[in-house]
């Protein structure tokens, strides 16, 4: 198992508030998740924690086995900074960076050469269609193209997962849409294992595995090839799986 959460609780000591109440998922190399569930249900907060950036009250979050949970902070920021990707919906681009240099922030923060990564960069520009923009600043790009360089950069050290914040939902349906083929290509092409929360069905219905958080609760868990759950469910996923689908809706 890639990535295995037991019996997660989160609860913030600044509130007393428990958000997540003994959450335990398993992912597998290669999936492709979906994390639904209303807003303020603990869907960020449960990405936080699978991807090392906030601890949980209890439980344990094992990558391959280790338990992150327990790693210091030391520790934990080598590792989100080269096995982990992170992808957020305001895309959290350094504004006085190029494209370029951005995606190679992660290199530099990290002290390694630029100059080993060039390659990697450049492919990962043409891989996502964004190799005319490199010299320009973010300001200089549309929402969707901010977002692939987000994407380019969280790469950058081939990381086996990425975690996704409601990636889209900065985008209209036409970025949106654009974006989501973009991670079903990284998903199938480069293997990379990809954790997503959103609001979107649509978007949702990428995952192989679609988990909703209610009340802190896993609710409703659909694994797409094992059809473990409700008909209708099943219906939805493979309605709009099909690769011309209109996504319509605007923002999400
Ligand atoms: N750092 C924090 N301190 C206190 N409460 C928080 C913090 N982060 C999130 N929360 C609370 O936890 C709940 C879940 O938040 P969040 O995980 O962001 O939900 P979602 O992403 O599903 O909208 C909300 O009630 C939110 O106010
Ligand atoms: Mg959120």
């Amino acid at each position: 198992m890639l990535l295995s959460l037991k019996n997660i609780s989160k609860t913030f000591s600044e509130t007393g508030i428990t958000v997540l109440k003994g959450v335990s998922i398993d992912i597998e190399k290669g999936d492709f998740v979906s994390i639904v569930g209303a807003s303020g249900s603990g869907k960020s907060t449960l990405l936080t924690i699978m991807g090392g950036i906030d601890k949980p009250t209890s439980g344990e979050v094992l990558l391959h086995g280790k338990d992150i949970s327990q790693m210091t902070e030391k520790e934990l920021a080598v590792l989100r900074r080269t096995k982990i990707g992170f992808v957020f919906q305001f895309f959290n681009l350094a504004p006085n960076l190029t494209v370029y240099e951005n995606i190679m922030l992660p290199i530099v923060l990290g002290g390694k050469s630029q100059k080993d990564f060039k390659e990697k960069a450049d492919n990962l520009l043409k891989y996502l269609g964004i190799e005319a923009q490199a010299e320009k600043f973010p300001s200089k790009l549309s929402g969707g193209e901010q977002q692939r360089v987000a994407i380019a950069r969280s790469l950058i050290y081939e990381p086996e997962i990425i975690f996704l914040d409601e990636p889209t939902g900065n985008l209209d349906s036409k970025a949106s849409k654009d974006i989501m083929s973009l991670l079903k290509n990284i998903n199938e092409e480069l293997k990379t294992t990809i954790v997503q929360v959103t609001h979107s069905k649509t978007n949702a219905s990428f995952g192989n595995k679609i988990v909703s958080i209610e009340d802190g609760s896993i609710g409703e868990e659909v694994i797409k090839n094992k059809a473990v759950s409700i008909e209708n469910e099943i219906t939805v996923i493979e309605t709009v799986s099909t690769e011309n689908e209109n996504i319509g809706g605007g923002k999400e």
